[in-house]
C-alpha cells in the first residue's frame, strides 16, 4: 500500500512512549509519507525537535506563539495542511483537552481546528487508562469520528501491568494506511433503487406564512447519502432544508405534503423506501392568495385546516408498487415504544426507527440521535450516535435485509432484522 504524496501531522505528546514516535516517523518515511511533528511541551521532555526533525526532515512546530511558525504557517494552515491527523502517544491530558475542546496550545489547537480525519494512539498508565473520565472521553471522541488505535496490555514503565501501552509502530503505520487508502466498500445495494423522504413540510397560509415541523433534514439527508455509499440508486424527496444535497442523490424538493407523496409516487417503483421527513399533518384549507392583513381590533384569522395524506401509509399499503421494505420514524415525546409500536400496524411499516425527541434529550435539530429499531421480530436500540452513524448502520441493516436481497436474486443471507 503506497502512502507516496500523502502527508500526516504527527503529534507527539508527552509520555515515555514518545520515544516510539520517532520509529512511526522512519516507518512513515520509508513509505514515502510525509511527515511534520508537533511536540508539546510535556513531549519536549522525553523526545527533542532535534531528533524529530531530523527523521521526519521537515519542521517541527512546538509553540502556539513561535512567531516564527505563525509567519511562514498559521496553526489554522497547520491543522488542514496534512490529510491526516496522528496523536501518538495521545496522553490522557491531551485526550481531555480534546474531548473538552480546549485549545491552550499548539496541539489542542490544532486538534480543535481540523477539519482532517484525527488517529489517537492513547499510552498511559493502566489506571489512567481505566479511570471512568478517561473511558468517558475516548466514548465522547469515538463519537465524533476519531479514530484510535488502542493501547497495548502488557509491562508498564510505572511497573504496573494493564492496558495503557502504546501500540507498536508497525500497527500504527496500518492505520495510518488504511485511513489513509481505504478499501473500496462494498456497494451491497448496486441495482437497487431507494427512495428516502427528509425535511419539513411548510403548508401555506398566504405567501409568506406557513405552518411546518421543526426537521433540519440532518438524519434523512444523512440516510439518503449512506445508501447511495451503499450503492444504490437514491431519489431523496426533501422539503425546505438548509443542509447541503447529499453527494450522488437524485434531490426533487418540494414544499407541501401534497408536492412530497406526489413525487414519492412519480419516484416508484423503489426497492426500498425510508420516510425520514416530519410531514405537517395539517394543509390550510384554500391558503390566501395575497398576505392576510393585521388589521387594527380585527380578529385574527380563523384558519381551517385539512388532514394531508399520510405519504408513509399510502406508499406502504399493499399494492403490486409498494417498496419491498419500508422504514419509518416515530418522533415522540411520550410512550415512546407503544406510539412507535402501533405506528408500525398503523402504517403498514416492516420497521419504525423510534426516537425520543422531547426537550431534555436535546436530540431535536442536534447532530447526534438515539434510536430503536421497531419491527414484527422486536426492537434493537442503538446507543446514542453521530446522525450519521445512525444512518450508515441503518443503510448496513438494509443492505444486509433479506427482502432487499431476495427481489434482484440476491443470496439471502440471514439478516438481524427482518420485515
Ligand atoms: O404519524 P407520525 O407523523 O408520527 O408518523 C411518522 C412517520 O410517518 C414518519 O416516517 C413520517 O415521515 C411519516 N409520515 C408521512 N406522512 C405524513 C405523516 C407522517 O410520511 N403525513
Amino acid at each position: 500500500m503506497s502512502l507516496s504524496g500523502k502527508r500526516v501531522l504527527l503529534i507527539v505528546a508527552g509520555g515515555i512512549a514518545a520515544y516510539k514516535a520517532l520509529e512511526l516517523i522512519r516507518l512513515l518515511r520509508r513509505a514515502d509519507c510525509g511527515v511534520s511533528c508537533v511536540l508539546t511541551e510535556n513531549g519536549g521532555q522525553f523526545v527533542t525537535p532535534l531528533s524529530l526533525q531530523a527523521l521526519s526532515e521537515s519542521k517541527v512546530y512546538t509553540g502556539l506563539f513561535s512567531l516564527t511558525d505563525e509567519s511562514e504557517m498559521g496553526h489554522i494552515q497547520l491543522s488542514r495542511a496534512a490529510d491526516l491527523l496522528v496523536v501518538a502517544p495521545a496522553t490522557a491530558n491531551l485526550l481531555a483537552k480534546m474531548a473538552g475542546g480546549l485549545a491552550d496550545d499548539l496541539a489542542s489547537t490544532v486538534l480543535l481546528a481540523t477539519d482532517k480525519p484525527v488517529l489517537v494512539a492513547p499510552a498511559m498508565n493502566v489506571r489512567m487508562w481505566l479511570h471512568p473520565a478517561t473511558q468517558a472521553n475516548m466514548a465522547t471522541l469515538e463519537r465524533r469520528g476519531v479514530h484510535v488505535v488502542p493501547p497495548g496490555e502488557g509491562a508498564m514503565a510505572c511497573n504496573e501491568f494493564g492496558p495503557g501501552r502504546l501500540a507498536e509502530p508497525p500497527e500504527l503505520l496500518a492505520a495510518i494506511e488504511s485511513l489513509l487508502n481505504p478499501a473500496p466498500l462494498p456497494k451491497p445495494l448496486a441495482g437497487r433503487h431507494a427512495l428516502v423522504t427528509s425535511g419539513p413540510t411548510h403548508e401555506p397560509i398566504d405567501p409568506v406564512r406557513y405552518l411546518a415541523n421543526r426537521s433540519s433534514g440532518r438524519q434523512g439527508h444523512a440516510i439518503a447519502a449512506a445508501l447511495a455509499e451503499l450503492g444504490a440508486r437514491v431519489t431523496l424527496v426533501s422539503g425546505p432544508v438548509s443542509v447541503p444535497d447529499p453527494a450522488g442523490v437524485t434531490v426533487h424538493r418540494v414544499e407541501t405534503a401534497l408536492e412530497m407523496l406526489a413525487a414519492c409516487r412519480a419516484a416508484l417503483p423503489a426497492d426500498v423506501a425510508v420516510f425520514a421527513a416530519a410531514v405537517a399533518d395539517w394543509r390550510v384549507d384554500h391558503a390566501a392568495a395575497q398576505k392576510l392583513k393585521k388589521l387594527p381590533g380585527a380578529a385574527p384569522p380563523a384558519l381551517t385546516l385539512l388532514p394531508n395524506p399520510d405519504i408513509l401509509a399510502s406508499i406502504a399499503a399493499p399494492g403490486p408498487q409498494r417498496p419491498r421494505l419500508v422504514v419509518g420514524f416515530a418522533a415522540e415525546t411520550t410512550d415512546l415504544m407503544a406510539n412507535a409500536r402501533a405506528k408500525l400496524a398503523r402504517k403498514n411499516a416492516d420497521w419504525i426507527v423510534a426516537n425520543d425527541v422531547s426537550p431534555e434529550t436535546g436530540i431535536m435539530g442536534g447532530a447526534e440521535n438515539v434510536v430503536h429499531v421497531i419491527t414484527a421480530a422486536g426492537i434493537e436500540s442503538w446507543p446514542r450516535l453521530a446522525k450519521d452513524a445512525v444512518a450508515r448502520r441503518l443503510a448496513s441493516r438494509i443492505a444486509e435485509t433479506r427482502s432487499v436481497q431476495q427481489f434482484h436474486g440476491g443470496d439471502g443471507a440471514a439478516a438481524a432484522l427482518e420485515p
